[in-house]
């Protein structure tokens, strides 16, 4: 089984890589045909929820999460 990997991207999706399951509201899994990475919208302003379809680079969506060095 290989390590999962999620990668907050500076002011766009959610990447997440290995071995996942991404299940829906009502624990439905979603077919990710296969894949063994996706990045998912955290802007909100995708239309292919809850993939990101790159509208995230003209909606203007800021986030730089940087890990604590504390
Ligand atoms: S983060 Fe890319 S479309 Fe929302």
């Amino acid at each position: 089984m290989s390590e999962t990997k999620i990668q907050l991207r500076d002011n766009g999706p959610i990447l997440v890589s290995g071995t996942f399951v991404i299940q829906d509201g009502e624990g439905n899994q979603i077919d990710l045909g296969g894949k063994t990475s996706v990045a998912l919208c955290r802007c909100g302003h995708t239309g292919n929820s809850p993939f990101c379809d790159g509208a995230h680079k003209t909606c203007e969506f800021a986030a730089l999460n940087r890990a604590s060095s504390t």
